[in-house]
């Protein structure tokens, strides 16, 4: 069991803790803040405990002075001020005299927010190759490192496994409870179901590996069935596939004959546009013009019947173009009945949660994974270095 914020002391400490606030921005704006909402338990606690509280995050990619404006994570300083409903500190650098100034006059409660850990790749990847002496000093900056950024467990940079080597640490209640919940799928209550989605089958491969003995059946959808479907020896006419990952597909069709469930029909079109007409279809009669956008009816339904006994269910990609409303029937329809289920049901990946948020499902699974690549790479059993390096109990 790691070391999390509750077996120390907080009172007059200055606490630094690592969020992800890595969320999607349009024109400056914060799209989705259900990150900044999850860092909230930790940050209240830490607040209400005494301390001095000193967050840091990245934001973005930064590889050139362009991105540094693009991500700048001010927006994200005012969205947690109005959510904690108290200032924010927000210093707009990452080191240097004000930093430190700004951080020697914080008193107990105070909450401040150091400018996007990434600022540093600019000059030589410094955040992102783990730099010794980034690590070093920012831990120089408090008493105790605070890991909450689960998202970017996966990532051995300085402001997670830098800071982490140089201070007494632990992790923070959101990082415990994305790993009780993903650990609950190692150890499933069966049946225990696996649906598949999103355009890619190469992004999958170590996951559905890692988990196919686990697992009672995995549902393919979304881009990748069309992988699948043509590893069957189906026509999927012009829907994307991926060629490199057909040996893949046809070896895990073959090895688990029973478990691997395909869609049965589909929703084709020849243009992907609100107005091109759509139509259903089953898998065995798709046109050589046509792409395949959503599962269609009868596989909804057939399904459904597979997934009502289950007991845990994990999700990762839609089935669907969620984002159009003729091709998320399929993602919403079955959102809607793994909730109606009596299971455990986790979400996992950026796209699913987000076609949960949509359809307003997203409060109703028992956990929606704040984690995209981190949540991936849990599941395919690999460590993860931004929790490695905290300490055991
Ligand atoms: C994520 O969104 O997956 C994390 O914040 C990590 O971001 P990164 O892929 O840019 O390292």
């Amino acid at each position: 069991m790691k070391k999390t914020i509750r077996d120390y002391e907080l009172r007059n400490k200055k606490v630094l803790i690592r969020c992800d606030f890595n969320v999607p921005m349009k024109d400056g704006k914060i799209i989705d803040d259900t990150r900044i909402e999850e860092s909230l338990k930790t940050i209240n606690y830490a607040i209400s405990e005494g301390a001095k509280v000193i967050l840091l995050s990245h934001l973005g990619r930064v590889k050139e002075e362009a991105d540094l404006k693009k991500n700048n994570l001010a927006p994200v300083a005012g969205r947690l001020s109005t959510l904690l409903g108290k200032e924010v500190i927000f210093v707009n650098t990452t080191r240097g005299p004000e930093l430190e100034k700004k951080i020697e006059a914080m008193r107990m409660g105070d909450v401040l927010l150091i400018q996007n850990t990434r600022y540093e790749d600019l000059d030589g990847k410094k955040e992102s190759s783990n730099d010794a002496e980034l690590g070093k000093y920012w831990a120089s900056l408090g008493d105790l490192f605070i890991n909450d950024a689960f998202g970017t467990a996966h990532r051995a940079h300085a402001s997670n496994v830098g800071i982490a080597t140089h201070l007494p640490n632990g992790i923070g209640f959101l990082m415990e409870k994305e790993l009780n919940a993903l650990n609950g799928l190692m150890d499933p209550v069966h049946p225990f179901m696996i649906l598949m989605g999103g355009a890619k089958v190469s992004d999958k491969v170590g996951v559905i590996n890692h988990l196919v003995e686990k697992a009672d059946a995995i549902l393919i959808g979304g881009g990748m069935a069309n992988t699948f479907l043509k590893a069957k020896g189906y026509s999927v006419g012009a829907s994307f596939i991926e060629e490199d990952s057909l040996e893949f597909a046809k070896t895990l069709l073959e090895k688990y004959k029973e478990k691997i469930l395909l869609p049965i029909d589909v929703n084709v079109t020849t243009e992907k546009t609100d107005t091109a007409v759509n139509r259903i279809t089953p898998v065995e009669t798709i046109n050589e013009n046509e792409m395949i956008l959503d599962i269609g009816p009868a596989s909804i339904a057939w399904f459904m019947e597979k997934l009502s006994s289950s007991k845990t269910i994990f999700w990762n990609g839609p089935f669907g173009v969620y984002e159009m409303p003729k091709y998320g029937v399929g993602t919403q329809k079955l959102l809607e009945g793994i909730c109606s289920l009596n299971a455990n049901t986790v979400l996992g990946g950026g796209d699913i949660v987000a076609a949960a948020a949509k359809f307003g499902y997203k409060e109703k699974v028992s956990h929606a994974s704040t984690g995209g690549g981190a949540t991936l790479e849990f599941l395919e059993g690999k460590e993860l270095p931004g929790l490695a390096v905290i300490e055991e109990e």
